[in-house]
């Protein structure tokens, strides 16, 4: 595949098809991934790749806890305040997602679906954590495991794979930590939901959008 056309092709998948991702695509995909550009080549991250039972009592145990209203309690700070640009962003991507999908706006119970949904790893079959020592107290770890998320995601796109970076599904490290051997000691970072895009899924068609306006020019 084209890294171009990789590049454009790849989207977040909010459906699957619920059939596992064998271990050898999986092992493809971190394996590689790990190659990404990190500080010093300190190789910052530690990754769980997760099967389908585990990803199952996540989803149950995250959705339980969201729909009793339990506070978020991430290893890593989540942010809570935006520049007006960045949170208008943020808003037109939920507003053009829940359009593309059917949502009507005031449709309060598709919307928390969506909401739990995400919770449930989007119905994706399988997960990859990424974590990192606790000791690390510079940004440029989370730095480095942006760049590992990236291969991982384009890795899995060049084998037919979707995937979904999802800050969502590290709110509750204690769940995270009942099901898979993660030490105190160590910060959940990010996890990414990965399987087969169910092409038929109301969110298949929906693409999210750029701005080039970021982009200035220097002594041209
Ligand atoms: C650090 C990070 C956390 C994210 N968390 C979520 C999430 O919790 N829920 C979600 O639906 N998408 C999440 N995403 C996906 C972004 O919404 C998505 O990458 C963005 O809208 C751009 O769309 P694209 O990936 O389809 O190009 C996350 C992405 C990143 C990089």
């Amino acid at each position: 595949m084209n890294l171009l056309t990789a590049i454009n092709g790849r989207r977040s998948v909010r459906g699957y098809k619920p059939d596992p991702v064998s271990r050898q695509e999986l092992e493809y995909v971190v394996k590689n991934a790990i190659w990404a550009p990190n500080w010093g080549n300190t190789q910052p991250w530690e990754i769980a790749v997760i099967g389908h039972d585990i990803v199952n009592n996540l989803s149950e145990e995250f959705v339980k806890k969201v729909k009793a209203g339990e506070t978020a309690n991430p290893d890593l700070d989540m942010p809570s305040v935006w520049p007006d640009v960045h949170k208008n962003r943020y808003v037109s991507l939920g507003r053009s997602l829940f359009t593309s999908m059917g949502i009507e706006r005031g449709d309060k119970e598709a919307r928390q679906n969506h909401y739990f949904n995400m919770y449930r790893f989007f119905g994706a079959p399988n997960a990859i954590y990424i974590y990192m020592d606790k000791g690390i107290n510079v940004h440029y770890g989370p730095f480095d495991i942006g760049a590992l998320s990236n291969n991982i995601c384009m890795l899995a796109h060049e084998k037919g794979l979707g995937t979904c970076i999802l800050a969502c599904v590290s709110h509750y490290p204690d769940v995270v930590r009942k099901y898979i051997n993660i030490p105190d000691d160590k910060k959940i970072v990010i996890g990414i939901a990965v399987g087969y895009p169910d092409e038929n899924h109301s969110s298949a068609n929906f693409k999210s959008t750029r701005d080039e306006d970021i982009i200035s020019w220097h002594g041209f």
